[in-house]
């Protein structure tokens, strides 16, 4: 028995605005039938004027502190106190300083240590991994791990392939010191990552490289999100795969041993591929992204959000997490599932309309 850290609450948040295929189709040179039959998405979430990343974390990190509160059956209310805030995020509410000193001063949670991750896709799975050996070393208690993005604010408005795949979203969940024997301990990780593929998903301007210049003329500096999507969905099937079965290795788990793959929801035909690689049906590999899309750092633990509330994670499931992501960047995680109370992260679009779509900062909770 060694110390780890434990899973112990899971939340998530998506903006309310809800943009179809069809709305994109109207401005866009694409159809309901492309996105779909290529990225398995039929809508997405939008952060409306007024919303920003911080935001969003701070939604999705108030309902997962809720629900660690809510599943301590000893009513211990410092299941809901943590001592640490990792944010991962590639659209910081600004260049600097980083997001989670602000979401947790919003959060309440007093001066605690907080800091960023920037690992786009990955972000989720990096940040996961730093809070939890922040927790074995004895750094931290107990930790608020987020993954939030708003990637709608950088992409390009022209650009069908991005817009048809990009929603925005975050999720959160809470760690905390245990043992490697309970459920919900996070038993091991892989993380990799090869910066000779920086350039296949990128902004380019507004960093030390291409600076963002100081004039009122936005063709002076790229600032809009780039992909090379074939290249990059070729890496991230190969690499997903690879890395699920290194971090299997790790704890002498076989796939075929897997209950649930929750991997990056980038498109179905992603997943569907890494579910195949590695021997699984499609039923173990969980997937969300028909309704929101590619949430970049929120993927990850919005899916689980979704599918814990669903009943599609159950106790005792054989769970692996994996991402992939610009930089490039790659990485999983093993643990098997505890048991968690926990609201779905992305509310039902059919039926009435959940919130009136006047002012969506108006409409947070
Ligand atoms: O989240 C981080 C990692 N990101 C990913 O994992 C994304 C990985 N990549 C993908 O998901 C896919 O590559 C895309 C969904 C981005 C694109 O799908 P694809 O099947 O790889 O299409 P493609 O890029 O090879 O393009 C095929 C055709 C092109 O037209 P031509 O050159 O054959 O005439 C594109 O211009 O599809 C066209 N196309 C579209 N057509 C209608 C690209 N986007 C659209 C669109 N609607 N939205």
């Amino acid at each position: 028995m060694s110390r780890a850290a434990v899973l112990c609450g899971l939340g998530a948040w998506v903006p309310p605005t809800v943009v179809d295929n069809d709305q994109l189709a109207r401005d866009l040179d694409t159809s309901d039938e492309w996105i779909r039959t290529r990225t398995g998405i039929a809508r997405r979430r939008v952060a409306g004027p007024g919303l920003s990343t911080s935001d969003l974390a701070v939604e999705a990190g108030r309902r997962a502190l809720e629900s660690a509160r809510r599943t301590a059956a000893d009513d211990d209310a410092s299941r809901s106190q943590v001592d640490l805030v990792v944010l991962a995020t590639s659209t910081p509410d600004q260049p600097c300083p980083a997001t989670a000193p602000q979401v947790a001063h919003r959060l309440g949670l007093g001066t605690v240590a907080a800091f960023d991750v920037a690992a786009v896709c990955t972000g989720f799975i990096y940040a996961l991994a730093t809070a939890a050996s922040m927790i074995v070393a004895g750094c931290a208690r107990s930790a608020l791990v987020i993954g939030a993005d708003t990637f709608s604010t950088i992409l390009d408005p022209a650009d069908r392939t991005t817009r048809a795949i990009f929603g925005d979203g975050a999720g959160a969940v809470v760690l905390r010191a245990g043992e490697d024997t309970e459920p919900g301990a996070l038993l091991a990780f892989d993380l990799h990552s090869d910066g000779a593929g920086h350039e296949l998903i990128t902004v380019p301007g507004g960093g030390a490289r291409e600076r963002a210049l100081r004039t009122d003329d936005e063709a002076d500096w790229n600032r809009y999100f780039t992909m090379q999507g074939r290249a990059v969905f070729t890496e991230a099937v190969v690499h997903m795969s690879d890395s699920v079965r290194a971090v299997l290795d790790r704890i002498g788990w076989h796939s075929t041993r897997l209950d649930r793959l929750v991997a990056h929801q980038a498109n179905l035909r992603i997943l569907r591929a890494v579910g195949g690689q590695l021997d699984l049906e499609d039923k173990q590999v969980v997937t969300n992204l028909d309704e929101v899309g590619n949430t970049v750092a929120a993927s990850i633990p919005l899916a689980l959000a979704d599918a814990a509330a669903e009943g599609n994670l159950r106790p005792g499931h054989r769970v692996a997490l994996t991402g992939f992501g610009g930089g490039v960047t790659w990485g999983s995680a093993a643990l098997t599932w505890p048991s968690l109370d926990v609201r779905p992260g992305t509310p039902a679009t059919d039926g009435a309309p959940l919130i009136h779509r006047t002012d969506d900062k108006e409409n947070l909770s």
